[in-house]
């Protein structure tokens, strides 16, 4: 084959965006956790829980991170964050800004090429300021002792108490609280609230990148709605990236440019939001969508359901060549044996199928 037609690997986006360089890069992302059992310990069981990872996030998108639990995408954005140990692989941060800086501390130009995997010290404590973490459960991760005040004014210890007063109040406005929240504790807040003093403690160093992993998962549908627009509102205004990850499709649909859907610590497809929804590219994409509820009854009625066969296999011992053969309706004997790398297909969406762009999958109708 000639080596012009082979598409390269690991490219960078940098061509199909003009030129945009991406703000986070993960390159052959992977984290192992290894468990010993038996007697003496002796047998090891590993366990993929993110293997082999490519992924890109650009300057203020909404990169979707789909798929069932267990297919390690807490685990993913935990490597992101530097909470986890990446086994193998590199994940790159550039982030580029001028002065204003939230804290004094940081505020000498940061401008960041952070090889994160690697980062230490200062370095580190930078990155840690401009990518942020939101979870999935605000009571768990708000400690009960601090009032608002303190659990705001954490990232701001530099500043002079009154300024600090100052630009806690302006927090709290701009993710829809009041200043008489400032003395309360996390238990006098409801849930929705609750996030709202994560998302304010996430936004309070000014960052660039925000990790939400599962961060309306927990609250009631009207409630979530509210939290989401709150996410759209504060994205505008500032120009934030967020990996946004979610089990449920349907939450990730409202924000996302971008999906990329997880099976088995793989990243399987991503592509646009609507290339995506309307024209999956991946069998177990396309089972994914037929499982969202939609919400007109006519479209509902009309639409088949394609279930995913069989269980979701043992994490530890995950299939030969493409994980999902075992569950996909259209595997054949070259799934077992190689695993697909994931392929550009001409409408810019990555497929990792073997037969990507051949198969007629189905995608959800959208209304509107
Ligand atoms: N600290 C750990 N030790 C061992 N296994 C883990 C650990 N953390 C996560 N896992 C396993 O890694 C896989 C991915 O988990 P996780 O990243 O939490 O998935 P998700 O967020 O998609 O539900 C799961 O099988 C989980 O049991
Ligand atoms: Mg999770």
């Amino acid at each position: 084959m000639d080596e012009t037609s082979v598409r390269p690997t690991g490219r960078t986006d940098q061509s199909a965006d003009g030129g945009v360089e991406p703000l986070l890069s993960l390159r052959g992302l992977s984290r192992h956790f290894v468990t010993r059992s038996g007697v003496f310990r002796r047998r090891t069981t590993t366990l993929r829980a993110v293997d082999g990872v490519d992924l890109d996030l650009r300057p203020g998108e909404t990169l979707g991170l789909v798929g069932e639990s267990g297919c390690g995408k807490s685990t993913l954005g935990r490597c992101v964050l530097r909470i986890d140990e990446p086994t193998a692989g590199e994940i790159r941060y550039r982030g580029r800004r001028g002065a204003g800086y939230a804290d004094a501390d940081f505020d000498a130009g940061f401008d960041a090429d952070v090889d994160v995997a690697r980062a230490a010290g200062r370095e580190l404590a930078g990155y840690r300021r401009d990518v942020r973490l939101v979870f999935q459960d605000p009571f768990g991760s708000l400690n009960p002792r601090m009032t608002v005040r303190q659990l705001l004014g954490e990232s701001m210890r530099s500043l002079p108490s009154e300024e600090r007063t100052e630009r806690t109040i302006d927090l709290l406005r701009q993710v829809g609280l009041r200043r008489d929240h400032l003395d309360r504790y996390p238990h006098a807040f409801s849930g929705g609230e609750r996030q709202r003093i994560g998302i304010a403690r996430a936004i309070a160093t000014d960052p660039q990148l925000v990790v939400a992993d599962e961060a309306v998962s927990a609250l009631d549908v009207s409630v979530r709605a509210q939290v989401l627009n709150l996410f759209g509102r504060l994205q505008a205004e500032r120009g934030l990236a967020y990996l946004f990850i979610s089990h449920d499709l349907s939450v990730v649909e409202h924000l996302s440019d971008r999906v990329a859907v997880m099976y088995l610590g793989q990243v399987i497809e991503i592509a646009d939001k609507d290339t995506l929804f309307t024209r999956p590219g991946h069998p177990y994409t396309e089972a994914l969508l037929s499982a969202v509820p939609q919400p007109d009854p006519r479209v509902q009625r009309f639409r088949e359901r394609i279930t995913v066969r069989g269980e979701l296999p043992d994490p530890t011992a995950v299939p030969s060549g493409c994980p999902f053969r075992t569950r996909c309706l259209y595997a054949e004997t070259v799934c077992a044996e190689q695993r697909p790398p994931l392929r550009m297909l001409p409408d810019g969406q990555q497929v990792a199928c073997h037969f990507a762009g051949e198969l007629s999958l189905r995608g959800v109708e959208r209304l509107g």
